[in-house]
């Protein structure tokens, strides 16, 4: 174990950790999120992902001591309840998510997708979605959200 430093949704602190240790088991257990969450634990489904630095990484895989240094962002960093980001708005609007296990891979790699690509089509971006699992099957509906927010982004 070793003093970890880590900065969360513009929070920093210092965890206990083994190095080597997932960056999701800090996230969940020291930050106590609930975002991203852990499906496969092998870097396969997206549940867990986070940006790294505006970037999306997998956070089941990632070593902890890898995000030192580097600002992480869960999709509880986008926005609050009371101001949702443009994007989770979307989501709401599209009531593009069931039980939202998948969400933070979705969210985040279509928001850095759109965020790149504004002018992409429904079936660019539901391409840009493969290799993110949506167990509940509604990777059209989330389409259509990012749709939406990419409209917000062009306007
Ligand atoms: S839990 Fe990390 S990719 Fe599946
Ligand atoms: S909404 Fe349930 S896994 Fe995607």
């Amino acid at each position: 174990m070793a003093a970890v430093n880590l900065s969360v949704n513009g929070q920093a602190k210092t965890v206990d950790a083994d190095p080597d240790s997932p960056l999701l088991y800090a996230l969940t257990e020291d930050f106590l999120l609930n975002g991203p969450k852990f499906g496969c634990g092998l870097a396969q489904c997206g549940s867990c992902t986070v940006l790294l630095d505006g970037e999306p990484v997998r956070s089941c895989t990632l070593p902890c001591s890898e995000a030192v240094g580097h600002e992480v962002t869960s999709i509880e960093g986008l926005g609050t309840v009371d101001q949702p980001h443009p994007l989770q708005q979307a989501f709401i609007d599209e009531q593009a998510v069931q039980c939202g296990y998948c969400l933070s891979g979705i969210m985040l790699y279509g928001k850095t997708f759109i965020d790149s690509n504004p002018n992409a089509t429904e079936a660019e971006i539901l391409r840009s979605l493969n290799g993110l699992i949506c167990r509940c099957h509604t990777h059209v509906r989330m389409a259509k959200a990012l749709m939406r927010y990419a409209e917000g982004r062009r306007a």
